[in-house]
Formats: C-alpha cells, sequence, structure tokens
C-alpha cells in the first residue's frame, strides 16, 4: 500500500492535482436583446431524478454571461457536445466581449429548440431545454442555477439503442482538467463493463434481513410486499425514520402510501428490473 500525502488546496483544486472526469456540455442561452450565447460548462449535475419536478444545477461563476443571461431570461439550453467537438468547447471557453455570440465563430449548428429561446446545437445528441427555477449565490464569485428540465430531446436513431450502444453514440466529450487553464485533457467513452448486481436474496432468507424497529400496520406490511425484495430493507429504514421525525410509533398504510408517492412513484419502480 503506498503512503498518502496531503497536497496543498488551491483554486480550482479539484483540476489541480487530482483527476476528477466530468461531462463537458456547452450551455446555450440569450440575452435579453435575443442575442445567443454559448459557454462550455461541467459544473452541471442533475439535481432531482423524480418525474414530478425534473431539475439540473449548473455551477457557474457569477459574472458569466451565461449565468447572468439565465437570471435575465430565466432560459437555457444544455447541450453536450460529442468528443470531435473539443474546438468548438474551446472556442465558447473564451473571454468575448458581453454580446458576442460565440456560436458565430465554432462548428456546431444552432438550431431553434421547441420549448424555450435559446438556439439547441443540433450536433447534440441529446439536449436538456430549462427553464430557472431558482439561483441562489455561494459567495461573491459563484452563482449555482437551478433549473427545471421542460423538454429532453435526443435523435431519433437512439431511441431504442442498448446503454454501451447509446454511450458511444452520444460520444460525449469528458474533461479531465487542464494545466494553467492552457492545456485541456480530453477523453471520450472507451471500455464499457457491464456488471450485474447480487441476485435479490431469496424471500425466506430476506425476511430476516429486513428488520423492522416500529409496529407497522397490517395493511402496511400487505403494501410493503409489493416492493421489490432487494431495496425493502433500506424502504423500511426510510419510512421508520420519516415516521420518527414525525413524531410516529406506527407505520400506517396511509404514510406508507404517501411516502411512496413522494419517494418512489411507480415511474421509479418501473425502471428496476426484477425479472429473473
Ligand atoms: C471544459 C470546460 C468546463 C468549464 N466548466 C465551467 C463551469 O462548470 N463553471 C464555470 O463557471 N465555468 C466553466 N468553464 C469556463 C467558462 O466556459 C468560461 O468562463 C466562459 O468564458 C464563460 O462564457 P460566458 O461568459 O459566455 O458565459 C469551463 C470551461 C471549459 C473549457
Amino acid at each position: 500500500m503506498k503512503k498518502k500525502v496531503s497536497v496543498p488546496i488551491k483554486t480550482f483544486w479539484y483540476s489541480d492535482k487530482i483527476v476528477w472526469p466530468k461531462t463537458v456540455t456547452i450551455v446555450t442561452t440569450v440575452n435579453e436583446e435575443g442575442i445567443p450565447n454559448a459557454a462550455p460548462l461541467s459544473g452541471v449535475m442533475h439535481y432531482d431524478n423524480l418525474d414530478k419536478q425534473p431539475r439540473v444545477m449548473l455551477m457557474m461563476r457569477k459574472f458569466a454571461h451565461t449565468i447572468q443571461n439565465i437570471c435575465k431570461t430565466g432560459e437555457f439550453v444544455v447541450n453536450f457536445p460529442p468528443y470531435e467537438y473539443t474546438d468548438d468547447i474551446l472556442e465558447a471557453c473564451r473571454f468575448y466581449p458581453k454580446g458576442v455570440n460565440e456560436l458565430d465563430f465554432m462548428r456546431m449548428t444552432p438550431i431553434p429548440s421547441q420549448k424555450v429561446a435559446p438556439p439547441t446545437l443540433a450536433e447534440s445528441r441529446q439536449v436538456l431545454e430549462c427553464k430557472l427555477d431558482k439561483f441562489y449565490d455561494l459567495d461573491e464569485s459563484q452563482r449555482h442555477a437551478i433549473g427545471n428540465i421542460v423538454n429532453i430531446l435526443v435523435d431519433e436513431d437512439l431511441v431504442d439503442m442498448s446503454r454501451p450502444e447509446l454511450a458511444k453514440a452520444v460520444d460525449p466529450t469528458i474533461t479531465l482538467g487542464d494545466a494553467g487553464r492552457r492545456f485541456f485533457h480530453w477523453t471520450r467513452v472507451g471500455d464499457i463493463m457491464v456488471d450485474e448486481v447480487q441476485a435479490p436474496p431469496k424471500e425466506e432468507d430476506a425476511r430476516y434481513t429486513v428488520r423492522m424497529n416500529l409496529e407497522w400496520e397490517s395493511e402496511a406490511l400487505e403494501t410493503l410486499e409489493d416492493v421489490p425484495m432487494f431495496v425493502r430493507s433500506m424502504i423500511v429504514e426510510m419510512a421508520e425514520q420519516i415516521v420518527e421525525g414525525e413524531g410516529g410509533t406506527v407505520v400506517t398504510n396511509k404514510r406508507f402510501k404517501k411516502m411512496q408517492d413522494d419517494y418512489t412513484p411507480p415511474s421509479m419502480m418501473d425502471r428496476i428490473d426484477t425479472s429473473d
């Protein structure tokens, strides 16, 4: 085992002494006059996984034109430039004066979006159209914006692909960080390994692994029967924590069903492959 040594924590620490690969997006916006703007962003994260209010979070320098446009006009589009467009990423990254449309200098093609004003980039094989939900300042220089996803678009030919085929077809650009903000390091999807989680334990064994600390109404136990075995102990733990947090001692069927609506809607459970 190697000895670990402490390294100095500097600004941009995540791209300095450590490797933290991230997908690069190009976020398009328009300013108040309707002039488009494009900027590369790797600080983009899915923020709310459920389908009730699907959201993304952008992490940006507060004075970037992109975040200023978003806060003024309330709309943005997240594009995923394929690996062959790393030159476009760097073009969009340049510090152009306010009101300059970076897209005029890029190879990627702006086309109208469906539900928002900022353009979509045609070569991006998947696109998120978003409307601002809220934003907050982390400090003097950094701002986070949370956007509601109002439309997810993918190229027609991607719809029925398997995950490995999809990953190769979208061919996202992955940043490995930069050296001195001059030399940017990229990579793309290469080897794809697929692992299967352990088969769900058999009913008889699993009964012992689901530990209950609170009393459960018999109807709630029946509802629990529909929860796939391999997530059941996690769901029980969550349910009991919520009930205890509310000062309760019994998990009622009514409360449990409401939790299912809130945290594990049918659309989430449908994703889970329980086939043999
Ligand atoms: C690969 C890559 C990732 C970037 N990610 C971010 C980011 O997450 N947040 C940010 O504020 N700037 C990021 N930048 C820098 C912005 O793109 C840059 O400041 C740009 O000039 C902003 O343009 P704008 O003023 O038109 O919005 C990134 C740049 C590159 C090349």
